[in-house]
């Protein structure tokens, strides 16, 4: 990490919990905050969002959902626009992620679309992106980064993109156990940085949040918040439960590098 950006911690639950546990683990979330925390936020199904929402009421803990459609309103059956989770209290959208890229048909024109939605619509925007194995093994990570990266953001000007939070998550780390290691984490978020310097200009590049997503547990948080270009975490797994989410919330980086 670096003391110029606050750190974000953020949990995914994914399609796991049913109501009541989703508003016990919350409200435990948020009781067991330390004063100094970091912005910590929890994207939760969108069945979850009201009760949650209001669980959260007067905590520092921000709610977010899961995916968005850029559309307002309209006859797009299943879709949940940003206009409606923005109604519905949330501060935050996860945009991008790889399940949905693998298994919904996302591609880098909808996350882009997705992502003025939830700009317009004053939601903190934490777009996702990430190499899967076999790019990675055909050397080829650093190009799937930079089209990802081009095709979410290009096309804004830095002022309007400047709640924006990018989330590095390699595939082949989620949910599998297999995090990246603090070297292959920061190489990532390095070059993340650098593309988004030549989109967007140095400031922009030197205020952006890159969090880093893929199996990150209470026990390797440390290790990878240490590295300067890594601002944050985005936690699915060790979410689920109030003692692991906590302990990562609480990270300890040796900052000076
Ligand atoms: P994981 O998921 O922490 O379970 O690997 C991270 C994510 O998908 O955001």
């Amino acid at each position: 990490m670096n003391s110029l950006r606050r750190p974000l911690i953020a949990g995914n639950w994914k399609m796991y919990l049913d109501l009541a546990s989703s508003v016990s683990l919350a409200k435990s979330v948020a009781a067991g905050l330390p004063a100094d925390a970091p912005e910590v936020m929890v994207a939760t199904p969108f069945t979850a969002l009201a009760v949650v929402g209001e669980a959260l009421k007067g905590t520092k803990v921000k709610l977010a959902a899961q995916d968005c459609y850029w559309e307002k309103e309209g006859a797009f059956t299943g879709q949940v626009s940003a206009f409606q989770l923005k109604d519905a209290g949330c501060q935050g959208v996860l945009i991008g992620h790889s399940e949905r890229r693998q298994f919904f048909g996302e591609t880098d024109e909808t996350v882009k679309k997705k992502l003025t939605a939830a700009l317009e619509n004053g939601l903190l925007p934490i777009v996702c992106v990430g190499e899967t194995l076999a790019e990675r093994e055909d050397g080829r990570t650093f190009k799937v980064l930079e089209t990802q990266l081009t095709g979410a953001l290009s096309g804004f000007g830095p002022s309007q993109l400047a709640t924006l939070v990018i989330a590095y998550e390699p595939v082949w780390a989620i949910g599998t156990g297999k995090t990246a290691t603090p070297a292959q984490a920061q190489e990532a978020h390095l070059f993340i940085r650098k593309t988004c310097q030549r989109l967007h200009g140095d400031g922009f590049a030197a205020g952006l949040r890159i969090l880093y997503g893929g199996s990150v547990k209470p026990d390797n948080v440390d290790s990878l918040m240490s590295e300067p270009d890594l601002d944050g975490a985005l936690v699915g797994g060790a979410s689920l439960k109030a003692d692991s989410f906590l302990r990562i919330v609480k990270f300890s980086a040796a900052v000076a590098k």
